[in-house]
Parts: C-alpha cells; sequence; structure tokens
C-alpha cells in the first residue's frame, strides 16, 4: 500500500506597523491603511486523508482549548471553501493545528491557520490554485486571510485584504507580551467607534514609516509605528498600558499593541537588546508569556519531510 503522505503547512503570525482606521462602513467592516509584517511566531497544521464527507479538527499546543473544533472553526471554514471554489463533492480531511500564536491576540492566529489550511487541503486533494485564486477564496474567510498566505511586509487597503508586497530592508527583532487578558476583535473595533464618532476614510500610513522600512533604518521605523486601534484596546483593559510602559522602561525602542491586542509589541534595537528585554520582561508578572521573534519572514508554506 502506498505510504500515507504526510502534508504539513507552517504558518506565521503577524503585527501591524501601522494600523490606520477609518469610520465604519455600511457593511460592518472599517476601511484600513495598514502594514502587515508577518513574524517569527508559527502554527503548523497538517492535513490527514480522511473518508468522502468527514472533516474533522484537533488543536494542539498553546491555549488549544480556547480554539472551537466545531463548523465555527475558521481552518474548517477554509477546507470547505476550497472544496466548494474547486467544485469537490464533500472532500474529507483531518486537520491537526499546533498552535503557537495566541488566540484572540491580535496576530491573526485563527487567519493563519486558515491560509495554512488552504495550502494544506490544496495539496491533499491535488487542486492546483494559482496564488491570486487562493488568495480571493482567502479574502472570502477574513480580512486578515491573504496576508497570512503571502507573508513578509505589504501594505493593507480595503479591509485590509488588499495588499500590496512591500519593499523591506533589515531585520526587525521583537518581543512580544502575551497579556492575561481577553480581547475580541470586534468588541475593540466597537470601542473605536464610540471614541471616534466622526471617522471618515482611514488616514494614511506615515511616510516615514514607509520610507524607515524602504531603507532598514530600525529607529525610524520604530518612531513611526502607529495603531488606532490602540486607545480603544488600552481603555478597554487598562492593564495593557503599565504592559507598554514596562517594555519602554526595560529599554525597548518602542511599544504597540499588535492588532486589535491584547498582545504587545516591543521593537528592539537589535538581537542583544531584544534577549535583555525579554528576560526583564519575562521576570515581571505583567504577562502570562513574552516571546521574542524576528521578522519579517514568508507566509503559509509547504514543510517537506
Ligand atoms: O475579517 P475578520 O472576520 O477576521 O474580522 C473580525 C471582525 O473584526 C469583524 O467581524 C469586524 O467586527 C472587525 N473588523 C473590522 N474592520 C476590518 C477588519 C475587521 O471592523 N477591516
Amino acid at each position: 500500500m502506498e505510504k500515507a503522505e504526510r502534508i504539513r503547512v507552517r504558518v506565521p503570525g503577524k503585527v501591524n506597523l501601522a494600523l490606520r482606521v477609518g469610520g465604519r462602513r455600511a457593511d460592518g467592516y472599517h476601511p484600513l491603511d495598514t502594514v502587515f509584517q508577518a513574524v517569527s511566531l508559527f502554527d503548523e497544521v497538517e492535513a490527514l486523508p480522511a473518508p468522502r464527507g468527514v472533516r474533522t479538527v484537533r488543536v494542539l499546543g498553546d491555549q488549544a482549548s480556547l480554539v472551537p473544533t466545531d463548523e465555527s472553526n475558521l481552518a474548517l471554514k477554509a477546507a470547505q471553501a476550497l472544496a466548494s471554489y474547486a467544485g469537490m463533492r464533500q472532500p474529507g480531511v483531518e486537520l491537526v493545528i499546533r498552535k503557537t500564536i495566541p488566540v484572540t491576540g491580535g496576530m491573526a492566529g485563527g487567519s493563519a491557520d486558515a491560509a495554512a489550511a488552504l495550502i494544506a487541503c490544496a495539496a491533499l486533494w491535488r487542486i492546483d490554485v494559482a496564488p491570486d485564486e487562493l488568495a480571493v477564496v482567502a479574502a472570502g474567510l477574513g480580512a486578515d486571510v491573504p496576508f497570512c498566505l503571502m507573508g513578509s511586509t505589504a501594505l493593507g487597503r480595503g479591509r485590509g485584504d488588499e495588499l500590496v508586497p512591500m519593499l523591506s530592508r533589515g531585520s526587525y527583532h521583537w518581543v512580544l507580551a502575551l497579556p492575561d487578558v481577553e480581547l475580541s476583535t470586534p468588541e475593540v473595533f466597537a470601542r473605536f467607534d464610540e471614541l471616534n464618532p466622526d471617522a471618515g476614510p482611514a488616514p494614511e500610513t506615515p511616510p516615514g514609516l514607509l520610507a524607515g522600512l524602504a531603507s532598514g533604518d530600525i529607529a525610524q521605523v520604530a518612531d513611526n509605528l502607529v495603531n488606532d486601534l490602540q486607545p480603544a484596546a488600552v481603555s478597554l483593559r487598562p492593564h495593557l498600558a503599565d504592559v507598554l510602559a514596562a517594555g519602554v522602561d526595560a529599554g525597548a525602542l518602542t511599544g504597540i499593541v499588535s492588532g486589535s491586542g491584547p498582545t504587545c509589541a516591543f521593537l528592539s534595537e537589535n538581537e542583544d537588546a531584544a534577549v535583555r528585554l525579554s528576560n526583564a520582561l519575562a521576570g515581571s508578572d505583567l504577562a502570562r508569556a513574552v516571546r521574542r521573534v524576528c521578522a519579517p519572514v514568508p507566509g503559509a508554506r509547504l514543510l517537506s519531510c
């Protein structure tokens, strides 16, 4: 009998270096002007053969119990969307997700798993799908899913799903503090609406950020990080202000809330500074976990084994 193929996909989480947010649209989404950067915190999604009509998901690792395994799981929805796109009738798959990206942490963890599931199921079911077609299926699953496929550094407009890859030089050393508080993305956007009742189109990404990325000037990038959702996240969870202040006191160039939070991301001057900062934050009781990552890294990719 032919040995069953082992299909594994590795996918990164993201931080937003700029997250400019406009007023709520009629469809409930907010117009964004954002710069995504993929960071070296990876989930892994494995796709195993299953009988026709059987689609299941198991979740292992950090905070696995917080991820639903019913049909609301975004990786299962991705499998369904791909099968429909390809016109396949009920192909089976058993998905296994190994989580490292924080769950509802503002780092696109669920979107990452959906992106990985698209690649994994395409390989398992031998669907030949072009990257731009996969990006369309991805956008139907969530605003961050196309970026999780693409990775590296990209400018996002629209809901964040209209992507342009960006020129970026240099290697960025981040320390991520994962505070022991929960925040839901719709809740943070709703607070943004309360705080910004007159918001119009999304403001522009600071030109200094684009210039800093193009030249690899980390100090200039640090000076131009911006997240319009940060005041909303901090007003819902004031503890985040203490975490941000602690990171800067401990030597970060700057700190921001990642996406809708609650993860706080601190940019360091270099790797040594990041090691010192992560040790200092790990020694405090401000976060349930601290992770050191580098960026940018590629998007969802098949692992050969
Ligand atoms: O697209 P996704 O399902 O990941 O988005 C989760 C939620 O975040 C949306 O339901 C919406 O409340 C909010 N959101 C938004 N505007 C965006 C992206 C997300 O309001 N551009």
